[in-house]
């Protein structure tokens, strides 16, 4: 397929047009690249048996080739094609968790699908998304879709099209039905090692999954090949500070640092809570009560502020416990300095 400019195709997400699903499936099948939304983050799409469009998708993101990428499925039955001794862990989360942001690392089945898809790996990351859009072009493509963030390798997961307009464009096809609704990436976990281990925490939490089980889950530590966590900070045009502590005391130390950067163009990026008179642009990403709409605006307010030109903005931290653990993962990758108050 050539790189002409992408077809650009607005889908509802709640009654995707299903003419269109099929330009964008008929894309996929044929072994085009596709942009399209998840209820995470929007993913660059391919057939998962065409290992040409699969290189195309390493290529395009700048992305190294060791590091695998999530199989996206819409029905069940594909994950007893792709993977070998499902364990019944694996079974419970997904009655409980599918469709929905949790991907699994299951043992791969070999030769169902191409080396390149898993890095080589024994094993297989398997998504079935929730979006009615995603799963519509799943099921409509017929094949498995393998889909990483629709980001540069080095840049935050995009949310919104518009995120990603100029950064991705070397794509056939861009869906596009607005902002996604959970907004950090799905949680990934490795039902392959000795103890059920998340690789990267999402908004299903560790807590969520270890109600389900019944037993305790572990989040990955180096060397375990958690490679989203190997991965390089973001690379933002803005500086980001990190100001982590007790509320209070956060607050206190934000106009510290405002003071103490004056002349710059400064952002302040604080909950309902925090929010103050802090001489500079104050952006409420959401309330302490209502981390499920932090978690949606996290990367959205980011992009936005770097590319209002923001030399500096500076974000109230989080205790890391439950889904607000997710968010202050995503927001120590974006960090250029953590300061404690
Ligand atoms: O929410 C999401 O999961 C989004 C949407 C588009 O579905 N996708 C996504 O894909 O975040 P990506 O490639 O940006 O991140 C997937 C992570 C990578 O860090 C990769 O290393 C890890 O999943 N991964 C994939 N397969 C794996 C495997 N077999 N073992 C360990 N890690 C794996
Ligand atoms: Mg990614």
């Amino acid at each position: 397929m050539s790189s002409k400019k992408p077809l650009i195709l607005r889908i509802s997400p709640v009654n995707p047009e299903l003419d269109k699903i099929r330009i964008a499936a008929d894309i996929i099948r044929k072994g085009g690249l596709v942009i399209f939304p998840t209820e995470t983050v929007y993913g660059l799409g391919a057939n998962a048996f065409n290992e040409h469009a699969v290189r195309r998708i390493f290529e395009v993101k700048g992305r190294p080739q060791q590091n695998p990428l999530l199989v996206h499925i819409a029905n069940k039955e594909w994950v007893y094609k792709l993977a070998e001794d499902v364990p019944e862990d694996a079974e419970l989360l997904i009655k409980k968790f599918w469709p929905g942001p949790l991907a699994l690392v299951l043992k791969r089945r070999k030769g169902a699908i191409p080396d390149i898809v898993t890095a080589g790996l024994d094993t297989v990351g398997l998504r079935m998304p929730s979006h009615g859009v995603a799963l519509a072009l799943i099921s409509e493509a017929g094949v498995p879709i393998v889909a990483p963030s629709a980001n540069r390798y080095d840049r935050p997961s995009p949310t919104k099209v518009e995120h990603i307009i100029d950064e991705l464009s070397a794509v056939d096809c861009i869906i596009d039905s607005g902002q996604t609704f959970v907004g950090l990436e799905s949680t990934i976990l490795d039902l392959t090692l000795e103890k059920p281990t998340i690789l990267r925490p999402g908004v299903i939490t560790k807590e969520m999954i270890e109600e389900v089980l019944g037993k305790e889950v572990v989040y990955s530590q180096h060397p375990a090949p958690a490679f989203w966590a190997l991965d390089r900070r973001y690379n933002l045009r803005s500086k980001l500070y990190l100001v982590v502590g007790e509320p209070s005391k956060v607050r206190a130390r934000i106009k510290e640092l405002v003071n103490e950067f004056k002349g710059k163009k400064i952002a302040v990026v604080v909950t309902e809570e925090n929010f103050d008179d802090y001489g500079v642009e104050v952006h409420v990403i959401g309330s302490r009560n209502n981390l499920i709409e932090v978690a949606r605006n996290i990367f959205d307010i980011m992009r936005k502020l770097e590319s209002s030109g923001y030399t500096l903005v500076i974000f109230e931290g989080f205790e890391e416990v439950g889904l607000a653990y997710s968010i202050m993962q995503r927001l120590k990758k974006a960090a250029t300095a953590i300061i404690r108050a």
